[in-house]
Parts: structure tokens; C-alpha cells; sequence
């Protein structure tokens, strides 16, 4: 392989990270998600703490000394008991190496990749439900067609939830279409 190959290789390798980051370019305004806020944690048990079996209860009295804003304990509690336990195989050898690719993908990274084809993701994030409307509209006729699992509709309906309505100043115009101009 000449060095030329080699350092275009290298510098593939190097662009892979930020490419990932940069995904999310421009969404910075969404409210954290639970793998955010648990990695923002920093614990030293983080692998062990994603592999434990618990109810969303049980999280939020988990994290309860954590200092964490009431809408951040409630996303974090609902994430890992939607989405957890995950399988210790997956998992890197140290805590520090814990990234959120890791992990399963939680509701904001599903609303972001699902949530934006036929309309504007504004309008959503304006609306205040509980979770259950929330799994009720996406079972519904004109979202039925997105074939999302239980648990990835509950990841949605949860972050959602938690985090929404946000405040209309945070988001950026051209993602704040209305709904019937899709
Ligand atoms: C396949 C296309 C499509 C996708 C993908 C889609 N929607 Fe919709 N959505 C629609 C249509 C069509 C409407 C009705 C538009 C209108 O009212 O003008 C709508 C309307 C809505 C409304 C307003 C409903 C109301 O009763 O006011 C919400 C909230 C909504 N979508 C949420 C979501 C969420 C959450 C997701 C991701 C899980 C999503 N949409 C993904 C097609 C889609």
C-alpha cells in the first residue's frame, strides 16, 4: 500500500467519529437524551449500571442523589428501563469507553431518524401528551406504515414526554413547518 492510500485511509479513520457526531448537527436545541444524561454522569459503574434489570421507579430512586433536574432523572429512568439491560458482550472493557453507539438507540435518536420524513419535527416537539397518546398516534392510521417496535415507540413516547413541549424559540424556523404543508 503506498503512503498515499495510507494517509487518505488514516484520514477516513480519523473523519468516522465526527461524522457520527455530526448526525446530529443542528438538533443540538433537543432536550438530552437518557444515554447523554447517563454518560454526563461520568460514574465509574456505568457498565455494570447497564446491565441491571430495573422499572423506571427504580431508576429515578437509583439516580435519586444524582443532583439531575426532574425532566433528565425522568428521561434517564425511562430509557434504561425501556431499553435495558443491554448484553454485557456488547460493551467496551472500560467505562471511559462508553459511547452512546454502544448502547441501544433511545428516543430522540428515533424521533430524529423517524420523525422527519413526511413533516416538520416542530410541530411535534410543541405538543404535550402523556405517553400513551403518544403510542396511540404512532399506531395510528397515518403512522401505522413506520413498522416501529413496542420498545422503540415507547422510547419516542417517553423522551417525548419528558421533554416536550420545548420552548418555541429554540427551534430553528426551517424545522418548525407546519404540519399540512408536508
Ligand atoms: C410516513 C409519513 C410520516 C412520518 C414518517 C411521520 N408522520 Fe407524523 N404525520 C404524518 C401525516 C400525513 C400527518 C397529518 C399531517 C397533517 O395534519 O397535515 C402527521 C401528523 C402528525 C402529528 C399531528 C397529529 C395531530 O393529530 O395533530 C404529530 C404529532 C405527528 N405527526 C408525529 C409524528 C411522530 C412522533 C413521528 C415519528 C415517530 C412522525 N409523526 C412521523 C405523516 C408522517
Amino acid at each position: 500500500m503506498n503512503t498515499i492510500v495510507r494517509l487518505i485511509l488514516l484520514a477516513v479513520a480519523l473523519a468516522l467519529p465526527a461524522t457520527t457526531v455530526s448526525a446530529q448537527a443542528g438538533f443540538e436545541w433537543l432536550p438530552p437524551d437518557g444515554c447523554e444524561i447517563l454518560l454526563s454522569l461520568e460514574r465509574s459503574d456505568v457498565l455494570d449500571v447497564v446491565t441491571m434489570d430495573k422499572s423506571q421507579e427504580e431508576w429515578r430512586a437509583f439516580f435519586a442523589d444524582e443532583g439531575l433536574p426532574e425532566a433528565e432523572l425522568n428521561t434517564l429512568a425511562a430509557y434504561l428501563a425501556i431499553r435495558g439491560p443491554v448484553a454485557e458482550s456488547g460493551l467496551p472493557a472500560s467505562p471511559a469507553d462508553l459511547t452512546c453507539e454502544a448502547l441501544p438507540m433511545e428516543g430522540r435518536q428515533l424521533l430524529m431518524e423517524q420523525c422527519q420524513n413526511c413533516h416538520s419535527i416542530g410541530p411535534v416537539v410543541l405538543m404535550g401528551k402523556q405517553p400513551v397518546a403518544w403510542v396511540i398516534l404512532m399506531e395510528g392510521p397515518t403512522h401505522g406504515v413506520l413498522e416501529l417496535t413496542e420498545e422503540q415507540m415507547q422510547a419516542i413516547a417517553h423522551y417525548l414526554h419528558f421533554n416536550a413541549p420545548v420552548p418555541e424559540e429554540d427551534i430553528p424556523p426551517e424545522l418548525n413547518q407546519p404540519l399540512q404543508g408536508y
